[in-house]
């Protein structure tokens, strides 16, 4: 990156800051390391290095409420920013605390003093952790809801037919808890409402004119016959109805890092859902 533009709100040149407008992105992969697999859902930092620093510039808070193992905690360590995650799972916030501190040890001068952490809590209480008014961009990437939501009783085994099964169950993720708290544990109405209170709360701690983006992919409820669940624009109408602008919505394109399934052949045509949605909202500015 070239030397920070001091008149840009992120330190971006003209150039750079065209080049990086494309609202498809197909160039966000890392390299996967051994400890990914431990957490199995976690987004590569370079997608996370990306937003970072669109949205902030040095010196910034930049927050992740989802943290998983500090993907975007150790993105703004390596650019200079402060970072602060808060996540459910002890394993992995521990996993965290490893891979910032590691990360840490081969930065020097003023960004080795910059607070970079990954707490363990709900996120819900994320109140207790963060001023208001203080983040400029919040990254996160919420668990997937749990879909299967039919009562126990009088609706058969509890598992898909196996004509509907259209997803990739194979993508269910280790990440997953057994937790009551745990939002991948919610059925879908439930987690857009516990969600919104997460995205109210995240208004609060977030600078007037701050950023928030939340990396969403739409699914296929397979206990519904397959019905298309358009979750990136649910969230979109969650966020607006806290008090978030909706301010952008970008694309990333996964089709070079997932397989193809066959869907629904010969029956009924169904595309893959390859690629997830980065949710942009901006915190609006009063008058
Ligand atoms: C999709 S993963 C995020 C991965 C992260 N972006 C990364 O790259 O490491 C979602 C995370 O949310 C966590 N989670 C679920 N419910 C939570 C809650 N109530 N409060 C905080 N974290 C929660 C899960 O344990 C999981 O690690």
């Amino acid at each position: 990156m070239a030397k920070a533009n001091d008149e840009t709100f992120n330190g971006l040149s003209a150039k750079e800051w065209t080049i990086l407008s494309k609202n498809v992105w197909n160039d966000v992969s890392s390299p996967r390391q051994s400890y990914h697999l431990l957490h199995g859902a976690t987004f590569p930092l370079a997608l996370a290095e990306r937003v970072v620093s669109l949205y902030s510039k040095e010196g910034d808070i930049v927050f992740d409420p989802f943290a998983g193992i500090g993907t975007t905690v150790i993105a703004a360590a390596k650019l200079d920013r402060v970072g602060v995650g808060i996540e459910l799972q002890q394993q992995f916030c521990d996993l965290a605390s490893s891979l910032i501190d590691k990360e840490k040890t081969d930065l020097f001068g003023s960004k080795q003093s910059l607070r970079h952490e990954v707490i363990c809590d709900d996120c819900r209480a994320l109140e207790k952790h963060l001023y208001s008014g203080s983040v400029q961009v919040t990254l996160s990437a919420p668990p997937y809801p749990n879909m299967d939501v039919r009562p126990a009783k009088g609706k058969g085994s509890g598992r898909p037919r196996k004509t509907d099964m259209v997803e990739d169950m194979s993508e269910r993720v280790p990440a997953h808890s057994l937790r009551q708290d745990d939002f991948g544990n919610f059925g879908y109405a439930m987690y857009l409402e516990e969600l919104k209170k997460v995205f109210k709360k995240v208004l609060n701690v977030t600078r007037e004119g701050g950023y928030s983006l939340w990396v969403v992919r739409d699914q296929r409820d397979t206990y519904n016959n397959a019905q298309y669940v358009p979750v990136h624009a649910d969230i979109i109408n969650a966020g607006i109805s806290v008090g978030w602008k909706h301010h952008d919505l970008i694309v990333w394109d996964q089709n070079d890092q997932r397989r193809l399934m066959l869907l629904g052949y010969p029956n009924v045509f169904y595309s893959n859902l390859n690629c997830s949605y980065l949710v942009v909202f901006r915190k609006p500015k009063d008058k």
